[in-house]
C-alpha cells in the first residue's frame, strides 16, 4: 500500500508540497466609477462592492496600492446614455476621467479598461441595434473608437467584453494605427450568456431594455464553441484570453489551458461573489476558506490572471 498520507501528516510538510499558491499579483480587482460628485454607493446585491465618484476613489485606490494586486478594472457609469453610447468614447467620458485621476494620482497601479458599449447605451445592449437586431459589423468602428480614446488617456490594457465577431482584429489595428502598438488586448473571449451578471448589471446600470444578450454571447451548453472562440480570438490577435463566468466554465478553462499555449484569464463574476457573500452573511459557509478554495480551483483550473471582487480580502487570507 502507498501511503499518500505521508505528505499530509503535519503543516509544515502540507505547504512544501502544495501546488497551487495564491499571489496578490494573481488579482484585477473590478471598480465601478459612477459619474456625480462624494458618491459611495454600495450596490445591495454585493455586499462591500460601492460605485465611487473621482472624487471618492482615492479611499479604494489606496486599498487596492496597499494590497499589491496586479492592478484594476474599470467601469465607467455614464450620466447620459444614448442609442449610440457617446460617453464611451467622449474625450472627457466618466472612464476618461477617472483614468486620467488615477493615472496622475497613482501611476504605480495598473488600470484595465472594459471595451463595452452596454453602460452608456440607452438600450443597455452591447452594440448597435436595429429594430430588435444587435448590429455586429456596424458595432466595431464604436468599439474602436471607444478603446483609443482609453488608450489616449494613459489606460493600460483594453479587455473588450461586446463579444461581436471580429472586435479583437478591430481593435487591434485601430490600436496600432493611432500608435498605441504597446497596449495589450485582454479578450473577453469565451463568455456565456449568463445569470451570473445579474449583480453587476445593477452595480453597472447595464441590464438591456428589451431582449437579452444570447444572439451574442455564448449558449453555456457549449464547450466545443468556446474552443472556436478563443481559437479565433488567439489568430485576431488577443494577448491574453479570458473565460467567463469562473466556476461553473472551469472545464472550458481548464481545456483551454490544455490546447492553447496564451495566457488565460477568469473573471470570478458578481453572482458568483453575491452567493457566497450571501451565505456567508448567514453564517452558512465560512468566507474565508470559501473563497480561498474557489480561487485556488480557477489558478489549478489553468488561469494566470483572476479578475475577482474578493481580490482586497483575499491578500488578507494568502
Ligand atoms: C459588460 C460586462 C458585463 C460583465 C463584465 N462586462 C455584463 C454583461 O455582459 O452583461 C459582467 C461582470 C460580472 O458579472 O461581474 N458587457
Ligand atoms: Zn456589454
Amino acid at each position: 500500500m502507498y501511503r499518500f498520507r505521508r505528505l499530509r501528516r503535519d503543516e509544515r510538510i502540507r505547504s512544501i508540497m502544495q501546488e497551487t499558491r495564491l499571489h496578490p499579483k494573481d488579482f484585477i480587482y473590478p471598480i465601478f466609477v459612477i459619474e456625480g460628485e462624494n458618491i459611495k454607493n454600495p450596490v445591495e446585491s454585493m455586499p462591500g462592492i460601492f460605485q465611487y465618484s473621482i472624487d471618492r476613489l482615492e479611499e479604494i485606490l489606496e486599498q487596492v496600492k496597499e494590497a499589491g494586486i496586479g492592478g484594476i478594472m474599470l467601469f465607467g457609469i455614464p450620466l447620459h446614455k444614448d442609442p449610440q453610447g457617446s460617453q464611451a468614447y467622449a474625450a472627457d467620458g466618466i472612464t476618461q476621467r477617472a483614468v486620467r485621476f488615477i493615472k496622475e494620482k497613482y501611476p504605480e497601479i495598473y488600470i484595465v479598461v472594459d471595451i463595452c458599449l452596454c453602460e452608456y447605451t440607452s438600450h443597455g445592449h452591447c452594440g448597435m441595434v436595429q429594430g430588435e437586431e444587435i448590429l455586429n459589423d456596424e458595432t466595431l468602428p464604436y468599439l474602436v473608437k471607444m478603446a483609443v480614446s482609453l488608450a489616449e488617456t494613459g489606460a493600460d490594457m483594453a479587455a473588450p467584453s461586446d463579444m461581436m465577431d471580429g472586435r479583437v482584429a478591430a481593435i487591434r489595428e485601430g490600436l496600432d494605427q493611432a500608435g498605441f502598438t504597446q497596449m495589450p488586448i485582454m479578450a473577453y473571449s469565451a463568455k456565456f450568456a449568463s445569470a451570473y451578471y445579474g449583480p453587476f448589471r445593477d452595480a453597472a446600470h447595464s441590464a438591456p431594455g428589451f431582449g437579452d444578450r444570447k444572439s451574442y454571447q455564448m449558449d453555456f451548453a457549449n464547450g466545443q464553441e468556446a474552443l472556436r472562440e478563443i481559437a479565433a480570438d488567439i489568430e485576431e490577435g488577443t494577448d491574453i484570453v479570458m473565460v467567463k463566468p469562473a466556476l461553473a466554465y472551469l472545464d472550458v478553462l481548464k481545456e483551454a489551458a490544455l490546447t492553447f499555449d496564451v495566457p488565460l484569464a477568469v473573471y470570478n463574476v458578481s453572482g458568483e461573489y453575491a452567493m457566497v457573500k450571501a451565505a456567508a452573511a448567514n453564517g452558512w459557509i465560512d468566507e474565508k476558506r470559501i473563497v480561498m478554495e474557489n480561487l485556488t480551483a480557477m489558478k489549478r483550473a489553468g488561469a494566470k490572471i483572476i479578475i475577482t471582487y474578493h481580490a482586497l480580502d483575499a491578500v488578507r487570507w494568502i
